[in-house]
């Protein structure tokens, strides 16, 4: 089996863009309980807390949402036995490793990522670790010789340039890291706000009605979906350029019912929006109430995440500590007397 990294940020709540993208297929993917696959911890899992850092945040919050974001990958899936789940600024290895590839990463090429442009734009202060924020995320892959990154389809950048890395370090100091590529969902691999479909979901506050979280009540998750924006017309049919609105719904259909998208067309061929929008949030009801229930146990028991959390960062420090002193031979520094 592939060894499979991926990282998610614990600014905001999980909406339903980040679980179909990402955290669903994490799940989906590890390796059985017992194998040899899971007992080499190939599929690993990491709370960014160091990345959300990068733009402005409340200290008092970080902690907690922390944690509720390892309790929310826990109640999605993620188990023990089958993968390691940890907390990056818990393992040094990560800022350490940042540094070095700081030193092979350019300028220009961080000046050309997007998602930089994006949150930096209009802002008044922008910190320089919101633009060495990919340095980072290379250092999160390549600290554990991944193969396969599963992420949503903003990352394809983020991954490129994590591979250019990868591929430069090698080039520069002999092969060190292993060369890893991004993995994307077949559908919902971008999930778009409900009330502008032309833009993608996402955890900022600004459109709390066009974001579905994944621990929203039902009831809500309902009314969310119907007031959605669709277009004119009655057709449920997919066009992501004519019709973004209904185009998005269909891909929320497909990703939590199982149904291809050409069959939901024929489905719901004259149904006509509403009866349409009522299966769609039925659908997402249905996909998230075992998360949901999931959850609300490990709540009342936060023992079980902290030792979750603590073995996790164990783990992943010991694999991170073999790579980079791999890596910090291959670029000539010094070894600690001992
Ligand atoms: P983030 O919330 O930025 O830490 O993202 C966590 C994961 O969710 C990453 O793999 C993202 O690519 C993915 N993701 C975020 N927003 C969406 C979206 N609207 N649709 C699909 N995947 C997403
Ligand atoms: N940048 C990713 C995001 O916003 C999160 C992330 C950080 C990540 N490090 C990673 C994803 C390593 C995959 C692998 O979604």
């Amino acid at each position: 089996m592939a060894r499979v990294f991926s990282g998610i940020q614990p600014s905001g709540d999980v909406h339903l863009g980040n679980y179909l993208g990402a955290i669903r297929r994490w799940v989906e993917e590890q390796p059985p309980a017992g194998s040899e696959a899971a007992l080499r911890r190939d599929a690993i899992h990491c709370v960014v807390d160091l990345h959300a850092m990068t733009v402005p945040y409340v200290p008092a919050e970080m902690a907690s949402r922390t944690l509720a974001l390892a309790t929310l990958l826990m109640a999605a899936g993620l188990e023990p036995d089958r993968s390691l789940l940890f907390v990056q600024s818990h393992v040094r290895a990560h800022a350490e490793l940042t540094w070095i590839l700081n030193s092979v990463a350019t300028f220009g090429e961080l000046n050309r990522m997007t998602q930089f442009k994006e949150k930096s734009g209009g802002q008044e202060s922008v910190s320089a670790g919101l633009f060495d924020y990919p340095v980072l995320m290379a250092a999160d892959i390549l600290l554990y010789d991944t193969d396969e990154v599963p992420v949503g389809d903003d990352q394809r950048q983020h991954i490129e340039l994590a591979r250019d890395i990868a591929i430069r370090f090698n080039h520069r100091f002999g092969k060190t890291f292993v060369v890893p590529k991004g993995t994307y969902a077949e559908v919902a691999a971008r999930v778009m706000d409900l009330q502008n479909p032309t833009r993608k979901m996402s955890k900022s506050e600004e459109s709390p009605q066009g974001t579905i979280l994944v621990l929203d009540p039902p009831k809500l998750i309902e009314k969310k979906i119907k007031s959605a924006v669709t277009d004119s017309g009655t057709d449920v049919r997919y066009d992501p350029a004519e019709k973004p609105g209904v185009s998005n719904l269909l891909e929320i259909y497909a990703a939590t019912s199982g149904t291809p998208i050409s069959k939901a067309e024929i489905e719901f061929e004259g149904a006509g929006y509403g009866k349409f929008k009522q299966a769609v949030a039925d659908a997402v009801i249905e996909c998230v109430r075992p998360v949901q229930e999931r959850y609300a146990a490990l709540e009342a028991d936060p023992g079980e995440v902290d030792r979750r959390l603590l073995r996790g960062a164990e783990e992943a420090d010991a694999k991170a500590e073999e790579v980079m002193a791999r890596a910090t031979r291959a670029a000539g520094l010094l070894p600690r007397p001992r």
